[in-house]
């Protein structure tokens, strides 16, 4: 890849201008909410330390573990077999399988959020390291169906993004379709369109 098309690759932070702008970074670092965060969670993918936040709604935002993958799957179904999506998964271990590469690679990172104990919003990607930096690519960001349209998707964004800028992570990139919600979602979120890129397909 040129350097040129790097150098516009990484010349826009929307993450880091995100948290630099958004109110949330205020709202997250208030001594009242830093009362809310858990830490000390040992995960048993890569013992990594768990942040866990809990907000007035009753959500709890933590990192995916292996126990989740049965509901997220289950989930992850049902919100793609819908509006705008109509995927046709032939089984429930089929998405089990997909969502399984996903968490095997080495440079995962997941989160999910719950609601009384039932998980109503997941984000699976995994990191990409470039020599500016390394950024989070996100495979598969879905909110439970009848919890759509309620501003889960954009806490869930706002709790991730917050967790990698932390680590040290400058970007968030993601594919959707265009023209479907997803993608307004995703432009009131700070994301923006890189007309610079194309997805190319070779089918056999
Ligand atoms: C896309 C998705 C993750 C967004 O999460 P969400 O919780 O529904 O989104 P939010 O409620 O935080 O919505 C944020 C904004 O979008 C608007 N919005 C919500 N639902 C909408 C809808 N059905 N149509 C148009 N705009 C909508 C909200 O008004 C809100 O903006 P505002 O705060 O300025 O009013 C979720 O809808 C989803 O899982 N969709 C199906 C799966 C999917 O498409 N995933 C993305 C694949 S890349």
């Amino acid at each position: 890849m040129p350097i040129k098309t790097i150098k516009d690759h990484f010349s826009s932070n929307p993450l880091k201008n995100h948290f630099e702008n958004n109110s949330l970074k205020e709202h997250f670092s208030s001594n009242h909410l830093k009362n809310h965060w858990t830490y000390f969670f040992q995960d048993n993918m890569e013992n990594k330390v768990l942040e866990q936040f809990y907000d007035y709604g009753g959500l709890e935002f933590r990192r995916f573990s292996w126990k989740d993958l049965d509901e997220c799957a289950q989930l992850f179904k049902s919100v793609f077999s819908t509006d705008p999506w109509y995927d046709e998964w032939i089984s429930l271990d089929q998405v089990k399988n997909y969502l399984k590469e996903l968490i095997e690679n080495p440079v995962f990172e997941g989160f999910v959020v719950c609601e009384n104990s039932n998980v109503v919003a997941v984000c699976l990607g995994h990191r990409r390291s470039g020599w500016m930096g390394k950024e989070f690519f996100v495979d598969e960001f879905f909110v439970e169906n009848r919890r759509q349209g309620g501003g889960i998707g954009t806490k869930t964004l706002n709790f991730v993004g917050k967790i990698l800028f932390n680590e040290g992570y400058t970007r968030l990139t993601l594919l959707t379709n265009k023209g479907i919600f997803a993608e307004s979602f995703y432009l009131k979120n700070g994301f923006y369109n890189n007309e610079k890129r194309t997805i190319m397909v070779k089918e056999f």
